[in-house]
């Protein structure tokens, strides 16, 4: 979508981190904004300071219900969707045979189907109008994985196998898709994760597992500025750290290998399902 200056852009966590840093830029680009966020006064401080063509909406990404009432209340206000950024995200650090079932909940219902719910309400409207986009934030741990990241990580592939389907399903449609994949990224996500989550899914459990040094990370506002250019230039994975590289390719390698092994053993079989 190569043309923002006058479109809507909804974006989710965007009370803070990257999230705001998306809304800002896109509000650089000329776009309206929905700064939407369970953090109400965030939101509200990050629209007041981007002006009148942003609006702050409080969202639980976790419910269905109140993601349609963001939708709603964006085409209230601006008649249009145009952009929409899946963001908002948690974080626990747990080793998996010690995590709770609640630490799982939490991840997943925020990160997952955060996503998920934001596909289902705006993605019949951006198909439907046969111009749009949706961008995901996953992580660089939607990529790679390693302990004590085992829970977050698992939503994070999820989003990102989500995400590389929507690029197909809407590709005939006229809205790209793309998926964000940052690194440490200086933002609030550790302390913000513990002060969002519901009581009902705080086990009250100290997992003593060490949290990512954020702080040693890169601006917000640089993986804002880089998630605009790659809506306009229609790329897939938005990357914001190039030092993975090694992992990554020593993760496919590894694939590529078992296939090679595979044939080897068992001779060559054709079929892409298995
Ligand atoms: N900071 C990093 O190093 C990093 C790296 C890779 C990916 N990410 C991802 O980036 C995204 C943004 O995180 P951030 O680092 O900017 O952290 P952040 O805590 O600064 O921002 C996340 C925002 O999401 C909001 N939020 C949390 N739960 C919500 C819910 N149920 N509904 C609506 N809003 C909710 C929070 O209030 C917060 O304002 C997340 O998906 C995170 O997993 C962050």
């Amino acid at each position: 979508m190569q043309e923002l200056d006058g479109k809507v852009a909804v974006v989710t966590g965007a009370g803070s981190g990257i999230g705001e840093g998306i809304a800002r830029a896109a509000a650089d680009a000329g776009m309206r904004v929905v700064v939407a966020d369970i953090d109400l006064d965030s939101a509200q401080a990050v629209a007041a300071s981007i002006g009148d063509d942003a609006m702050a909406c409080r969202v639980d990404v976790s419910d269905l219900a109140s993601v349609e009432a963001l939708r709603d209340a964006a085409l209230e206000r601006f008649g249009a969707v145009h952009l929409l950024c899946n963001n908002a995200g948690v974080w626990v650090g747990a080793l998996m045979v010690e995590a709770d079932i609640r630490d799982w909940q939490f991840l997943i219902n925020v990160n997952l189907y955060g996503v998920i719910h934001g596909v289902t309400a705006f993605g019949p409207l951006l198909a439907a109008q046969g111009e749009g986009h949706i961008v995901n934030t996953a992580s660089m741990g939607g990529l790679i994985s390693g302990p004590p990241e085992g829970l977050y990580t698992t939503t994070k592939f999820a989003v990102v196998g989500l995400s590389e389907s929507l690029l197909m399903e809407m590709a005939d449609k006229g809205v790209g898709v793309s998926v964000l994949c940052p690194g440490l990224v200086d933002t609030q996500l550790t302390t913000k994760s513990f002060e969002v989550r519901p009581q009902q899914l705080d086990p009250g459990i100290d997992h003593e597992q060490p949290a990512p040094d954020t702080a040693s990370g890169i601006a917000p506002q640089d993986v804002g500025r880089r998630v605009i250019d790659a809506v306009r230039e229609g790329e897939f994975y938005i990357i914001t750290h190039d030092d993975y590289r090694d992992i990554i390719a020593m993760r496919h390698q590894g694939i590529l290998d078992a296939l090679d092994a595979h044939a080897r053993r068992y001779g060559s079989t054709s079929g892409r399902e298995v």
